[in-house]
């Protein structure tokens, strides 16, 4: 360390005194020390300049320094934004490239690129389609249907029996989700005095109660206006989604739960007849990307038996 000598060869002090002897010596700093010094200045304005450091109003200045990141639009495709340096963006950005991350996107590229056909023959996009379908489906429609899509008979139809109002094409299922459903049996008109035997010969189509003779064709004569929608033998249209009647499948006449009571079942046949339906499934178009769609879609289908 280097001493600043005077003229006698005494190390120069300051000149203050205390005490009487006590002095304080007047040694430059060190030499190293002052560059230190020197490169934290330089180190803090080149910060300043390139990350977020002075508050001013209720801002800040933001720094030159950006981070990138991929957003997905409104329009669905993805596009990447550029933000000035801060831990959220730097976080998102971090989990868009980790190794996990990466892969998951290259699964989410296949099924929004391969044809619902050829998702279905590869094991490996189908397990993943399958598993973000679940996911999705607990986020969005385990409400109504269900965590395991048994729904709830008389208010959200069964998805996983394998009897559908619409359908099971990937394509129907696709537009359902996106484009949500009004469903709606307008009610019928039925006389009194013959409501009965057409209750009773819906029950016979799927076995659910006996009816013949005079009876029968009463039923079968009053049923000519239901077979509009229904079809001539009753098994339903998927164009109206007007369900098939002869499935021994009920999705809101609780047939089911009447047990062997054929009273308690054409009652509720009756009440369908008399009262119509009408239930609403909201769409999703707007809140799902394509791809959750289509995953949604397959995740339908299969836990419907296929
Ligand atoms: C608010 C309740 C509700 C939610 C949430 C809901 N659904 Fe539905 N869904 C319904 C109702 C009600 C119907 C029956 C519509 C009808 O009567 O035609 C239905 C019908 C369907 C059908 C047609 C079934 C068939 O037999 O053809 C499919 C497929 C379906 N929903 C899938 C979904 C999926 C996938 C989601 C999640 C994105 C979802 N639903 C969310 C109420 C809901
Ligand atoms: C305009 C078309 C239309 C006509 C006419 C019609 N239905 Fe329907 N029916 C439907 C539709 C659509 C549904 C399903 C509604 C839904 O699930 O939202 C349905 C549902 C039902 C169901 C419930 C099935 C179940 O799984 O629980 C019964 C029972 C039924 N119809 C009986 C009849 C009978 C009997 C007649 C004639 C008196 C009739 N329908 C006339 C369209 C029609």
């Amino acid at each position: 360390m280097s001493q600043t000598e005077n003229k006698q060869g005494q190390v120069e002090t300051t000149g203050h005194v205390w005490d009487g002897d006590l002095r304080e010596y007047n040694n430059p700093l060190p030499r190293w020390w002052l560059w230190a010094f020197y490169v934290t200045i330089v180190f803090s304005v080149v910060y300043w300049i390139l990350y977020p450091a002075w508050p001013y109003g209720d801002s800040y200045t933001k720094g030159i320094n950006t981070v990138e990141y991929t957003v997905e639009g409104e329009d669905g495709e993805e596009k990447t934004v550029s933000e000035h340096w801060n831990t959220r963006a730097l976080f998102t950005r971090d989990m868009q490239s980790s190794p996990s991350a990466l892969a998951q996107e290259e699964w989410v590229g296949k099924v929004k690129d391969m044809s619902f056909e050829e998702i279905e023959q590869d094991p490996d996009t189908l397990q993943f389609a399958m598993s973000m379908g679940n996911y999705t489906f607990g986020d969005y429609c385990a409400a109504c249907h269900g965590a395991g899509g048994q729904g709830k008979i008389g208010l959200f139809p069964n998805l996983a029996d394998n009897a559908w109002l619409y359908g099971n094409s990937y394509e129907t299922i696709v537009d359902k989700i996106n484009n949500g459903i009004q469903g709606n049996m307008p009610a019928q008109n039925v006389a009194e005095d013959k409501i009965d035997d057409l209750a009773k010969y819906v029950l016979s189509l799927s076995g659910e109660a006996e009816i013949s003779g005079e009876a029968a064709s009463r039923g079968k004569q009053a049923f000519a206006s239901c077979a509009g929608c229904h079809g001539a033998e009753g098994k339903g249209n998927e164009a109206m989604g007007a369900p098939n009647l002869a499935d021994a499948i009920w999705g809101v006449a609780d047939v089911p739960g009447c047990g062997d009571d054929v009273a308690c079942k054409v009652d509720e046949i009756k009440h369908v007849v008399n009262n119509g339906i009408q239930r609403e499934m909201p769409a999703f178009g707007d809140r799902l990307t394509e791809t959750q769609a289509r995953m949604l879609a397959i995740y339908v289908r299969q836990m419907g038996g296929n």
